[in-house]
């Protein structure tokens, strides 16, 4: 029977499958990367807001503690978003007229809530509780960032599964002192291990790893 291909053309053909594994790596590589990336999980992007909110200001330079707005934080699973009362507080009189606050004062008088665009959002199947992390040594910071260097707010971490579980692996990479939770420095301290460590013992850390932790 006649040869289909040439001798001379097994090198090509030989290339070609090589080429199209390769092509198949590639492009596995590159879905991971592109779903991996800062781009797709739109941290590091600031989000627009309906009113250009500064923590900046708020937090930063008049020094507000997070729990005046985020009043649930200690005590429950949520944060929660502070209610336009929160913010009439002080901008019934400072700023009462600026064309900026509209939605605020719309938001005020019509009693709907003002629509924040979410930054931190993990999918349905995913259970958080901020109250445990708190409670055990876990700072705003090592999950949110420097908040109150943040004009507009953006995502520090990727929120990732394996983000999550570094940190329930190694608890002691991370904790802090419990006074220490709504300080926003950070970087852990050079001695970060010896103290991680004794804070791990002193207060009981042992997370879990196990599914259901998070999925139930
Ligand atoms: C004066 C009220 C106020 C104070 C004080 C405040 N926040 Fe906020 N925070 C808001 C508002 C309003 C939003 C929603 C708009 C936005 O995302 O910027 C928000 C959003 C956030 C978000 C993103 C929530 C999301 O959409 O997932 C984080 C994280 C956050 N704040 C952390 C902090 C931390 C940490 C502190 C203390 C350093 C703090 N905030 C202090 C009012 C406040
Ligand atoms: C261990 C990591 C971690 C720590 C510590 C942490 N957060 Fe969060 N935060 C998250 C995650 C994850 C979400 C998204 C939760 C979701 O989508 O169910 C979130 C959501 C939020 C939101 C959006 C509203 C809400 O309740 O979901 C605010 C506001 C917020 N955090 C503020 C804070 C403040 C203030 C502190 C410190 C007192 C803090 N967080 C500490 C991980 C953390
Ligand atoms: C404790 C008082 C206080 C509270 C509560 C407060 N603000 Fe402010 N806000 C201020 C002050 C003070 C300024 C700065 C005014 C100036 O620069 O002269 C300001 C400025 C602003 C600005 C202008 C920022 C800029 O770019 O200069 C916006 C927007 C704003 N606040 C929104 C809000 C919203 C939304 C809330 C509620 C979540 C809120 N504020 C809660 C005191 C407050
Ligand atoms: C920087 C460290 C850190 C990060 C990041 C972190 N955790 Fe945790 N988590 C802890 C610690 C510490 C505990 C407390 C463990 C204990 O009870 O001793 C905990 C406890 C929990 C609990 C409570 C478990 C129980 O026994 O009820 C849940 C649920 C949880 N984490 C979910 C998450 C999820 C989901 C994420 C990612 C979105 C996350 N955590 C990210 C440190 C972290
Ligand atoms: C500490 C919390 C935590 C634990 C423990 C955990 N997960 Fe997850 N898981 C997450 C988070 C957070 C996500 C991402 C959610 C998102 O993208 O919003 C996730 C996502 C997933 C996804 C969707 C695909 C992906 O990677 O985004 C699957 C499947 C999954 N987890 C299975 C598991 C299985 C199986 C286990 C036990 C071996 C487990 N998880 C343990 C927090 C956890």
């Amino acid at each position: 029977m006649a040869q289909i291909f040439h001798p001379a053309a097994n090198p090509f053909a030989r290339f070609s499958i090589f080429g199209a594994v390769f092509l198949a790596i590639g492009a596995l590589w590159l879905t991971g990367a592109i779903t991996r990336s800062a781009w797709f999980t739109r941290s590091n992007v600031a989000r627009d807001q309906p009113v250009p909110f500064t923590h900046e200001l708020h937090s930063g330079k008049l020094g507000l503690d997070c729990r005046y707005c985020h009043t649930s934080v200690e005590e429950s699973p949520f944060a929660g978003l502070p209610p336009t009362q929160t913010c009439m507080n002080c901008h019934t009189q400072i700023w009462a007229d600026a064309p900026m606050l509209e939605p605020v004062r719309q938001s005020w008088q019509t009693g709907r809530p003002i629509a924040w665009t979410r930054v931190y959002d993990l999918a349905d199947f995913c259970a958080f509780d901020h109250s445990i992390h708190l409670r055990k040594g876990i700072g705003c910071s090592t999950c949110h960032g420097s908040v109150d260097r943040m004009p507009l707010m953006w995502q520090t971490v990727s929120l990732f599964m394996e983000w999550c579980l570094d940190c329930h692996r190694q608890p002691e990479r991370f904790i802090r002192p419990r006074e220490a939770v709504f300080r926003m420095d950070d970087e852990p301290p050079l001695d970060q291990p010896r103290i991680g460590r004794e804070l791990v013992e002193r207060y009981h850390v042992r997370p879990s790893t196990d599914c259901t932790t998070c999925h139930r």
